[in-house]
């Protein structure tokens, strides 16, 4: 069995227990009730195969996204297009960030490409200076594959379209490609300025992967797609790519379904009022730092006490950050869930540091 390392295992690890899971960054107002009226429908359509083309999805995601929907692929969640797209890239050399989603690494990996890594300063809040990092290019000339989350997973740091732009422009004149992971952007209220989507053209060497899981809170049904710039990219990815891999409840996913501005609204409401209530609960918690995020999780690190088992010991599990390249032991992610459940994480820490109410 190997090792995935991943968040969003507190149901397996509960058993006949109760744990509270700030491992997986979910949004905790759970699936739109639009969806689950939309997937009871598709029940009447599992007798079939779904469109090996899935022509309607793609249209209904154009739609969403405003994107071709001949230059979106669709995948069984957005790690199925991660692992498609490097391998149709066949990188060489693949730079990283570290830290980063570790998945991008087994994809690289399997496809046999040789790994840097970009470590990003604690001194800085593990932010990624753009102009540094090109000049890192600049020396690195072998390099000829970036994969970097925006915003990046586990420290929520977010480039702007402006900052894209400029290392899109590098890579294209350097024969890189640049795979930007958008799997998180959909929390952010407003994504003109931080979303490469409608950026992206023709001539650049960048394809753009968004997932569904996190803002609709599906990461069982799985659905991810990815955003190419041409035609041509998406042919041979298709060629290469298993039949139906996504299933007739995904495929049936209507625009009206994604652009729901109730639930939109209600999710932007519930995450401000809650990323203020930590961040201000958080911040008296001596021993711990917790790192700037512009989304629905936060960077901690506190070398001081083991937070992984002590929280554990009162039944909530967060992620423990040790294994990431580029953190070491005391490093740990939490994402931000509804008021009562952030209330309990709180009222734990403060136990756990030692603070008395
Ligand atoms: C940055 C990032 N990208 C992609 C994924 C994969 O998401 P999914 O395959 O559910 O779409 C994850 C999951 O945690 C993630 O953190």
């Amino acid at each position: 069995m190997p090792n995935f390392n991943h968040g969003g295992y507190g149901r397996q690890l509960a058993g006949q227990r109760q744990i509270l899971d700030f491992s997986a960054n979910i949004n905790p107002l759970g699936m739109p009730n639009k969806l689950i009226a939309n997937l009871k429908k598709s029940i009447s359509d599992l007798i079939y195969y779904p469109d090996v083309t899935y022509r309607a999805l793609r249209e209904n995601l154009g739609e969403y996204y405003q994107y071709d929907p001949q230059k979106i692929w669709v995948g069984n969640g957005s790690v199925e297009l991660i692992f498609n797209v490097i391998e149709t890239i066949e990188a060489k050399n693949a730079l990283l960030l570290a830290p980063s989603f570790a998945e991008y690494e087994r994809a690289f990996l399997k496809n046999g490409s040789q790994i840097d890594r970009y470590h990003l300063a604690e001194s800085n809040d593990f932010k990624l200076e753009i102009n540094d990092f090109i000049s890192y290019l600049k020396d690195h000339q072998s390099i000829d594959c970036i994969c970097l989350a925006n915003p990046n997973n586990p420290t929520g740091d977010l480039l702007n379209k402006y900052q894209l732009r400029q290392l899109a422009n590098y890579c294209n004149h350097h024969g890189i490609w640049l795979i930007i992971d958008e799997a998180f952007i959909d929390f952010l209220d407003d994504q003109r300025n931080f979303s490469f989507v409608q950026e992206l053209q023709d001539d650049d060497s960048v394809v753009i992967i968004k997932s569904l899981t996190k803002f609709y809170a599906i990461p069982g049904l799985r659905l991810g797609m990815a955003l190419f710039p041409n035609h041509q990219f998406v042919n041979t990815l298709m060629e290469n790519c298993e039949p139906w891999s996504v299933n007739a409840f995904a495929a049936g996913i209507t625009t009206d379904v994604l652009a729901d501005p109730d639930f939109s609204q209600a999710t932007f409401t519930w995450l401000a009022a809650e990323k203020a209530y930590l961040e201000k609960n958080l911040a008296s918690l001596k021993p711990i730092k917790m790192y700037p995020s512009a989304v629905n999780y936060y960077l901690l690190s506190c070398p001081e006490i083991n937070l992984y088992d002590e929280l554990l010991q009162r039944d909530i599990l967060i992620r423990n950050c040790d294994n990431y390249h580029g953190l070491t032991t005391g490093y740990y992610r939490i994402a931000v869930k509804s008021h009562s459940e952030n209330v309990q994480l709180i009222e734990a820490l403060e136990k756990v540091c030692g603070v008395e109410n």
